[in-house]
């Protein structure tokens, strides 16, 4: 059998090896995620790329593609789901869009706008948590974390350097700094570290750039995420707006 899957009736080649989320990216075929990025291995934490594959719930990212799947995508119970854990990320941090750097850049906001999220529905936790200007060039705020673990991975695959891990588990669970005093201004952190590149949402920013790209003229100010892919590694086969 040819290696063909159909997403929503859409016939898509994949190559062996590959995930649903790759051949979808590949295709230009939007499915909706936060903890993945195509630059590093699958993590399946976030759950918002969840899929029906033959009639089953499947994370896209780490399910592998094989011949003749059919997979909902774009169906009104999916972005029902994904709507409910955008609900619920917005809740568990501290996520104030109009007075963040990264408004227009991000993609909890840009997936929160296409899933359609219109309130909370939830009760904010209103947790406590310190920001980190300790470091001259990087402010790590912890409110902003949606724990994808995408700065942990740069951090010990590519920066070789391993700044960043995690703590605790489930509702207790949270990003932590390698560092005697667990501050980023004693790591060896550079701002051109991939760790800091990739942050996908207001987590891990940089100082001295505040509206260096004004409000308006941002990545997701374009267009919609579905059009224009990760901001980090935008889908091959995405529209892209000048
Ligand atoms: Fe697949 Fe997060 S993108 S679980």
């Amino acid at each position: 059998m040819e290696n063909i899957i159909t997403i929503d009736e859409q016939m898509i080649p994949f190559k062996t090896g590959q995930t649903i989320m790759d051949a979808a990216m590949e295709a230009g075929v939007y499915i909706p995620h936060l903890c993945h990025n195509p630059e590093f291995e699958p993590h399946g934490s976030c759950r918002v790329c969840v899929v029906k594959v033959n009639g089953r719930m499947m994370s896209s990212c780490t399910t592998k593609a094989t011949a003749g799947q059919k997979i909902e995508n774009n169906t009104p119970e999916l972005q029902e789901n994904r709507r409910c854990l955008t609900q619920m990320l917005f809740v568990e941090g501290n996520h104030v869009c109009p007075g963040c750097e990264k408004s227009g850049n991000c993609q909890l906001q840009a997936v929160a706008y296409y899933t359609e999220m219109l309130s909370p529905r939830f009760q904010h936790f209103y947790p406590y948590r310190e920001l980190d200007p300790t470091h001259p060039d990087v402010i790590i705020d912890f409110n902003r974390c949606i724990l994808c673990e995408l700065c942990v991975r740069a951090s010990r695959d590519i920066d070789q350097k391993n700044i960043f891990a995690m703590s605790g588990r489930g509702i207790k669970a949270h990003l932590i700094i390698n560092s005697p005093t667990g501050k980023l201004g004693d790591t060896d952190l550079n701002v051109n570290d991939k760790a800091v590149q990739v942050c996908p949402v207001g987590a891990i920013i940089k100082r001295k750039q505040g509206y260096m790209n004004p409000i308006g003229e941002r990545f997701y100010d374009q267009a919609p995420i579905d059009e224009m892919g990760d901001i980090a590694e935008p889908h091959a086969g995405a529209k892209h707006h000048d």
